[in-house]
């Protein structure tokens, strides 16, 4: 596994795996949860130590369990977890740090990195929980704190405002909605943009496996690679052994500039 370091010095995998699905009846998003660990274990043995959950998939507990399952030691995995700026999370400080406790109760002592998943329209209640993140941070809760699904508006007046600033921001990217603009800002301004949804949509499967083919690799590979080649962390979903083994061999080969330009269409 390949890393990029933080803001702050601490080293991410390059490659984590979603989980919004795990743990729960048929996959199904809302689901009720089922305390399933088989795809988290599948992922702990193909090589994935960037884990991502949050509060808004219910599944923090099956996270905490499957760290409990493996005997791979707990400072080998990054764990990310996140809390919405929705009304409901952040009515005052008092209902954040419930949540943010709760968050701790299911994973473990400390999380690793930890997020504001949606943000408030408001950036001063953004602010108002980043500053509850902050001090989480500053007592050792949390190793690393960010934002997700942020604009360049609201990252610049966190960035004005905050003591800390973002570490990561994780937004959605793939070929159908690239976020070039976003991620520039980001890699500028030395906050890591972490890529959601990386594999759908797609529309273009067809070139990029094509592509591929001159590397033996599909057009998944094809995409995450080109992710972290400009600096993109990304974190893709497969319940599927074998398909989560796929997305994390990406590092044996480098993609030519003439590729680039076909995947960026
Ligand atoms: N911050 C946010 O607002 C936000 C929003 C959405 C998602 N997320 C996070 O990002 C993670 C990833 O996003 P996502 O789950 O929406 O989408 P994704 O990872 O881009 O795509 C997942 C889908 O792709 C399939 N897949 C995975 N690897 C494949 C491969 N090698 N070949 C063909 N198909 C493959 C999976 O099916 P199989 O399982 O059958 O392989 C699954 O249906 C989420 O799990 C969640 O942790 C964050």
């Amino acid at each position: 596994m390949e890393h990029f370091t933080l803001n702050n010095g601490i080293k991410i995998p390059k490659v984590g795996i979603g989980t919004n699905t795990f743990g729960k009846i048929d996959h199904n998003f809302s689901a009720p949860i089922n305390m399933e660990t088989k795809e988290l274990l599948d992922a702990f043995s193909n090589g994935y130590r960037l884990i991502d959950t949050a509060i808004m998939y219910r599944n923090e507990m099956v996270i905490g369990k499957a760290l409990k399952e493996t005997n791979i030691p707990r400072e080998l995995f990054m764990i990310t977890s996140k809390i919405s700026a929705r009304v409901e999370y952040i009515r005052d400080d008092n209902t954040i740090e419930g949540w943010l406790n709760n968050s701790l109760m299911h994973i473990g002592s400390y999380i690793d990195l930890y997020l504001i998943h949606h943000p408030s329209e408001q950036n001063e209640e953004n602010l108002r929980l980043w500053k509850v993140l902050e001090s989480y941070y500053l007592k050792g809760h949390f190793k690393a704190i960010g934002v997700s699904n942020f604009n360049i508006q609201q990252l610049s007046y966190l960035i004005k405002h905050a003591t800390i600033k973002p570490m990561v921001n994780q937004i959605e990217s793939n070929p159908a909605n690239w976020n070039h603009e976003l991620i520039k800002f980001c890699l500028n301004n030395d906050i890591l943009p972490e890529a959601w949804g990386p594999l759908d949509p797609v529309p273009n499967k067809e070139v990029l496996s094509k592509i591929g083919m001159k590397y033996q690799k599909s057009w998944a590979q094809v995409l995450l690679r080109y992710q972290i080649e400009r600096g993109v962390v990304v974190i893709p979903k497969s319940h599927n052994k074998d398909r989560q083994l796929e997305n994390i061999s990406i590092f044996d080969f480098k993609l030519a500039p003439e590729d680039i330009l076909l995947i960026e269409g």
